[in-house]
Formats: C-alpha cells, sequence, structure tokens
C-alpha cells in the first residue's frame, strides 16, 4: 500500500470549507459500489448529502470546483468493468488512469493485475478523494497531479475514462492519445459516445449498459462503450 502521506506532501494543507479535504470527502458522500463495478466502493455523491446536488455558487462557497470526482462516470465504469473481465489486457503492463477523478479505472487496473498503475488528475480535490478511494480498496498506485498531455510516457496502456467532455480539452487530449496509439501504447477509452469522438475513426472494443445517478446524466442508464483507435 502506497503510504496516502506522500499525497499530502503534495498538496500540503488542503482544506475545503474549513475541514481537511479528506474529513470533508467523508462527510459529504457516502461509500458506495458504482452499478457495473460492484466489487468496487468509492465515496460518491449521494442524494442525502448536500454535494450531490450543490449548484456552483454553492461549490465556490466552498472552495472547490465541479466534483467530478465524486461521481463514477458512464466511460469509467465500462472501462474499469472492461479490464476487471479481461485481466489480460494489463496483466505485467505499466498502466496510466487519465483524468482519473475517483480513481475508479486506476482500481480496476490494480485489481486486475496491472504491474504498475498510476492515476493522473489535475483537479487536487480528485487527488485527495482518490487517495481515500485507494485506501478503501486496499490496492496500490501513483497519484499524479501533473498535467501529462503530450508527455511522452512510460506506461504501456493508457486508460481514459470520460475525459472528452469538453472540446477545449479534446482538441489538446485527442492528437496525444493518437500518437501515443502510434507508439505501441494501447490506448482505451471509456465514454457513451459525445460527438467529440465522432469521425476520429476509433473502434468499439465492447459496450456496456452503464447506471449512473440521475443528476449527471440525461438519463439514468447509459450506454458507454470502450474505443480504440483502428489500427
Ligand atoms: C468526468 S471526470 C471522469 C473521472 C473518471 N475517469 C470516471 O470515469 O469516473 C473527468 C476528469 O478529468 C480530469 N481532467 C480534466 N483535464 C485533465 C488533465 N489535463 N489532466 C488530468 N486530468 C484532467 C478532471 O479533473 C476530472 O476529474
Amino acid at each position: 500500500m502506497s503510504d496516502d502521506n506522500a499525497v499530502l506532501e503534495r498538496t500540503p494543507g488542503i482544506s475545503i470549507d474549513g475541514l481537511p479535504a479528506r474529513t470533508f470527502i467523508s462527510r459529504n458522500t457516502a461509500v458506495v459500489a458504482p452499478r457495473l463495478v460492484p466489487e468496487i466502493q468509492l465515496h460518491l455523491a449521494a442524494e442525502a448529502r448536500p454535494l450531490y446536488s450543490a449548484g456552483e455558487d454553492e461549490l465556490a462557497a466552498m472552495g472547490i470546483g465541479a466534483p467530478y470526482w465524486a461521481f463514477a462516470w458512464s466511460g469509467g465504469q465500462a472501462l474499469a468493468r472492461y479490464v476487471l473481465d479481461r485481466p489480460e489486457t494489463l496483466a505485467g503492463r505499466r498502466v496510466l488512469d487519465f483524468g482519473a477523478g475517483s480513481g475508479l479505472v486506476a482500481i480496476a487496473a490494480a485489481l486486475a493485475g496491472a504491474a504498475a498503475v498510476t492515476a493522473a488528475d489535475i483537479d487536487p480535490v480528485a487527488v485527495e478523494a482518490m487517495a481515500l478511494n485507494r485506501s478503501l480498496n486496499d490496492v496500490d498506485f501513483e497519484i499524479e497531479t501533473a498535467d501529462l498531455i503530450g508527455a511522452a510516457g512510460n506506461w504501456d496502456v493508457l486508460l481514459v475514462g470520460d475525459v472528452c467532455y469538453d472540446k477545449h480539452l479534446a482538441d489538446r487530449l485527442i492528437p496525444w492519445l493518437r500518437n501515443e496509439s502510434t507508439r505501441g501504447c494501447d490506448v482505451l477509452i471509456g465514454d457513451p459516445g459525445r460527438f467529440i469522438l465522432r469521425g476520429l475513426g476509433l473502434e468499439t472494443v465492447a459496450a456496456f449498459h452503464a447506471e449512473t445517478t440521475g443528476i449527471m446524466e440525461d438519463s439514468d442508464l447509459r450506454n458507454a462503450r470502450v474505443w480504440r483507435f483502428a489500427r
């Protein structure tokens, strides 16, 4: 198990609404398993907790941005389910979970037997949440807070769960993912099929129904897929 203090050292003194970040997260979430991945427990927004329906103003008053880390996104659930069902995809390989949020996909990769896992997210609150979730699931992975887009990585598999939600982000992200795929890295993208991914020459690897909380999606049941660049 990694020492959680390693993360705290990199983000010293982070507090939310007057509380240490991890205390805030624990008090404002419930420990639940995403519907598609019942073997993993996460601190997630729950209807009975204020974070679930907090608006932008309330979040700003707490000093945080949108709590993406408090939801198990359908693309992330699909990707986690995929690697757990097919551990040979990751066995003995170095894995990066990019845009890790809660750390769901990194936890799945660690449970699936990857040789080494790094979870990357630029949101300092996500970093705290994924450290909590890492302990909760008794797995080991590194946490990276730098923006890795464009970085020449030493990973063999790049997992991207539900990060293609913003055009500006995708304009930077997609060329990097394509380059990584071209150099031989296995790039797997979990996504419900947003317009940003259309016309990129992606092929479907697997398809799932990933049930999410109603507040974050148009419908409770989303069809989420695992995609890769066609070779
Ligand atoms: C919609 S959430 C998905 C979280 C998780 N992968 C899942 O599927 O449940 C997208 C995440 O991407 C992160 N993100 C956005 N831009 C990023 C960047 N340049 N580097 C790392 N993470 C980023 C956000 O902070 C957020 O936590």
